[in-house]
């Protein structure tokens, strides 16, 4: 069985679209036949679970049943033991399924504290690969094609162990005279992470999002992100589409829109495309650095 792609969806800015990028590209892989997990490592609020119709079902859970499992319990010192005792009910228990095709684990209240607790582990090999260890150790062997990781718009203990775990950044950026800036940061950022642990973490996606071709200044501010990010930059932007704003207040996505508008059309053709380009991307990558000792 070969190794699930995963990658996050990261820049340390709020509202440039992480979380609807998460969920839009991981129905887009779905569509295109691949079995995806996505992991809400961002939403206080459930933001990822908002968008597929779930949050009641999350919310009552969250409110009746002892806390046990779910995602932030998952970093913890006694995770382990307890998996253990549970079998395959502890990350059974954690995985949703939804009605568009994707396994989702939520978010939980859980995470508000997590960065804080992270920051008391002294090791920091071991502050950090937490979120790497789970996923290697319980969530490979259930066979997923890809795992996409959604996190919050800073830069915390919890973001760091999303982006050592998927070790491939997608960041979604809007059209905008300081948004290069933070695309500039956080290449700075996963420079930093390299350089300080053993880890690669590469810029898979620029991800332009919410453009609106009609302005003179996109085209422009398109331009200049292909020539910052050359290799990262993907052509095939998201268009500005209201509907994609209501789709997540009815709890779908675009892909689940009966009759979308011809912006939430390109969107999903955007995400689709994408969708191939991040696999394409992924595989080179994982080809390119084939694991050690192994070169013929
Ligand atoms: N292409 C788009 N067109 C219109 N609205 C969008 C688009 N992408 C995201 N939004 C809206 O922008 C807001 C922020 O998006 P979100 O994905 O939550 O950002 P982040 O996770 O980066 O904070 C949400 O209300 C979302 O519905
Ligand atoms: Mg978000």
């Amino acid at each position: 069985m070969s190794r699930s792609i995963r990658a996050c969806t990261f820049l340390d800015k709020g509202g440039t679209g992480k979380t609807t990028t998460a969920a839009h590209l991981g129905v887009a892989l779905a569509e295109r036949g691949n079995d995806v997990l996505l992991i809400d490592l961002a939403g206080k609020q459930g933001d990822l679970v908002k968008h597929f119709g779930r949050w009641e079902t999350v919310e009552r859970q969250i409110a009746e049943d002892d806390d046990w499992p779910n995602i932030s319990t998952v970093f913890q010192d006694q995770w382990g033991a307890i998996a253990e005792k549970l079998g395959d009910a502890a990350v059974d228990d954690l995985i949703l399924e939804t009605d568009e095709g994707v396994d989702l684990i939520p978010a939980h209240p859980g995470l508000d504290s997590l960065d804080a607790e992270l920051g008391n582990i002294d090791d920091a090999h071991d502050r950090y690969s937490r979120l790497d260890s789970f996923l290697d150790e319980y969530i490979e062997p259930l066979g997923y094609d890809a795992v996409l990781i959604d996190l919050p718009g800073l830069t915390n203990n919890v973001s760091y162990n999303g982006l050592w775990a998927a070790r491939n950044v997608i960041a979604p950026v809007e059209m905008g005279p300081f948004e290069s800036e933070q695309a500039e940061a956080l290449r700075a950022d996963l420079d930093k992470i390299g350089a300080n642990f053993d880890v690669d973490v590469k810029l898979a996606m620029v991800l332009p999002n919410k453009v609106d071709t009609r302005t003179k200044l996109a085209e422009e501010y398109l331009d200049a992100f292909e020539e910052a990010y050359p290799e990262a930059f993907v052509s095939s932007h998201v268009p500005v589409s209201q509907d994609i704003r209501n789709a997540a207040e009815s709890g779908r996505t675009a892909f689940a829109l009966e009759e979308p508008s011809t912006t939430a059309e390109r969107a999903r053709e955007a995400f689709l495309e994408n969708a191939e380009t991040l696999v394409e991307r992924l595989d080179e990558s994982e080809r390119a650095a084939p694991a050690g000792g192994e070169l013929a």
